[in-house]
């Protein structure tokens, strides 16, 4: 594939993620506290989550070993970050979640497949096959956007996974039910995981700098903060002593 065909294809890709953006403020996605048995046949939670990311984690590694250039330069530490990421997105954190008899609708588990495949296809094919070799030479890991961007999803990597071990513990004493969470960012913002992989995912297209790094951020913020807002409306509707000076999950702003 030529290069302008990928950055046309980014371009529609990106135009979707806004449609999809709006639209979910209006439609929930119906997974984790917010399952429904309305949206057809449903399977296994964990093995719902292990399904709909492992395309994300198995494309990633095949381009690293598999494309033209992926060791030709430093474009490898994007591929490792990546696949540390999706390595715990789709093998540790269904291990870790409590068991539950919620399921999840293979509705949600196909999108998911699709957005998996669409994001790391074209980051993946972007990174081994396109990117101009001087992208990521040895000067990219002395430029301003690489440390930058390094230290930003650095930081939304941390907020991430210590925000859902933060959630995942609240179950170890509950059984199945739900808690209000307490102390770190959960004191400023009602979804301080969605939060982080937001900060994640923007310090990886700022490492990056390239559109496809940059449809993933902006597809990472479309899907995630109308989840975090459905989050915060479910927690006021079912805790009426939830803290009303909460954001939803931007700290002071929204
Ligand atoms: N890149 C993307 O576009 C994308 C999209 C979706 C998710 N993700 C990531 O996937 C992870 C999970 O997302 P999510 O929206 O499913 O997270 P979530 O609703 O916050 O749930 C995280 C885990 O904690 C449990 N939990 C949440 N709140 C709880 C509470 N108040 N009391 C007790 N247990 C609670 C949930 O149980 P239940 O499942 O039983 O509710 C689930 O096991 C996050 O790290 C998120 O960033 C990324």
């Amino acid at each position: 594939m030529e290069l302008r065909t990928l950055e046309w294809i980014t371009y529609g890709w990106i135009a979707l993620a806004i449609i999809v953006h709006v639209t979910m403020f209006f439609v929930t996605a119906p997974f984790g506290r917010h399952t429904s048995a309305k949206w057809g046949p449903t399977i296994n939670n964990k093995l719902g989550w292990f399904i709909m990311e492992l395309p994300s984690l198995g494309i990633m590694v095949y381009f690293l070993f598999r494309g033209s250039n992926a060791f030709a330069n430093y474009a490898w530490i994007l591929f490792a970050l990546w696949i540390a990421h999706y390595v715990n997105r789709t093998v540790i954190y269904p291990l870790r979640i409590r068991a539950t008899p919620k399921r999840m609708p293979v509705f949600i588990v196909c999108n998911a497949i699709l957005f998996n495949l669409m994001n790391a296809g074209l980051n993946g094919y972007y990174l081994a096959e396109l990117a101009p070799a001087e992208q990521y030479d040895a000067s990219w890991l002395t430029s301003a956007h690489f440390i930058i961007g390094a230290i930003v999803f650095a930081c939304g990597m941390f907020i991430n996974m210590k925000s859902d071990t933060m959630l995942i513990n609240l179950r170890a004493k509950t059984g199945t039910g739900y808690r209000i969470p307490k102390g770190f960012l959960f004191d400023r913002i009602s979804s301080p995981n969605l939060f982080g992989e937001i900060i994640e995912w923007t310090g990886f297209a700022i490492m990056a700098w390239n559109l496809p790094a940059l449809s993933f951020m902006v597809w990472t913020f479309a899907n995630l903060v109308p989840r975090a807002k459905n989050h915060h409306d479910w927690y006021h509707r079912t805790f009426s002593d939830y803290p009303k000076e909460r954001k939803v999950v931007f700290p002071g702003v929204f």
